[in-house]
């Protein structure tokens, strides 16, 4: 299976443009599954809710989430990408779609929003779902969701193969060591793709740091992008690699697991000292 990535330098608010330069960008080579950044058409920093308002599209009826459609029949792929989606009762999210042939397959809404973002988004309501793209399982996460990573382990443990992350990073490569760590606790291919640049729309000045990235279940990174350079890549993966869990002939990423002794829906209170005896 081919797995590409569009490292972008979108313009801000040039949704049209940005969408025909990725067109262009992915039309020079063949992948079955292309993986573009978080917001990819519209650029990231918006100014104001009124910019929200005029960017945002209703998902799948938009004309962005249509332009993808139409190049994934044209071309015979799949196409992951971010966007800001605009639903029926005028709260506005930000999303990420996968698109095949058959049009939009699966939509995800960002469930942790970093810093401004919570201004303007709602966080994610949408489940951690996985979907069948060419017979590989496919999962999504955007940017910030790299952090938490009981995202990603919902995603493998719902059989994820390969997470598409569309991301627009801007602290100092975090994601690229996260994303690596996420690949190898869940045996899972990990497609980050970022995009370069800087906006500079409200007092704070954000640069984009590049450096997408592609890693295999055993954590080998496959690709690592430049940090300041548009960039297409495409790479061969055998996605039946993120089915065997075994690290060892005793131990399985999986099977070893001890549900029973986690407790995920511990509150912040969990953290405050108690009387209980150690
Ligand atoms: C991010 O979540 N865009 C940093």
């Amino acid at each position: 299976m081919k797995i590409g990535i569009v490292q972008t330098n979108p313009v801000f608010g040039a949704i049209k443009q940005n969408a025909l330069d990725v067109c262009n960008a992915m039309a020079s080579c063949h992948a079955d599954l292309w993986v573009l950044p978080e917001l990819f058409a519209t650029g990231y920093q918006f100014a104001s809710l009124e910019e929200v308002e005029q960017l945002a599209e209703p998902v799948p009826e938009g004309s962005t989430t249509q332009t993808l459609s139409r190049f994934a029949r044209q071309h015979g792929c799949a196409i992951a990408a971010g966007l800001p989606e605009r639903d029926d009762s005028g709260r506005f999210y930000n999303t990420a779609v996968l698109v095949d042939p058959a049009g939009l397959v699966l939509r995800y809404r960002k469930i942790h929003l970093f810093a401004e973002e919570k201004r303007w988004f709602s966080p994610g309501d949408t489940i951690l779902d996985v979907v069948d793209v060419g017979g590989a399982r496919v999962g999504l996460l955007i940017c910030f969701d790299h952090f938490f990573p009981e995202a990603a382990r919902t995603l493998a443990l719902r059989g994820a193969e390969i997470i598409a992350h569309p991301s627009n990073l801007v602290m100092p490569v975090y994601a690229q060591l996260t994303m690596r760590t996420r690949a190898l606790e869940n045996g899972v291919f990990t497609v980050t793709a970022n995009r370069i640049g800087f906006e500079h729309r409200t007092a704070e000045r954000l640069t984009f740091t590049g450096c997408s990235q592609m890693v295999s279940p055993d954590g080998t990174l496959l690709y690592s992008g430049p940090s300041d350079a548009v960039e297409t890549v495409v790479m061969e993966i055998d996605p039946s690699q993120a089915r065997d869990k075994a690290l060892n002939r005793w131990n399985d990423r999986f099977a070893d697991r001890r549900p029973a002794m986690y407790d995920t829906n511990l509150g912040l209170a969990a953290m405050e000292p108690t009387d209980r005896p150690a």
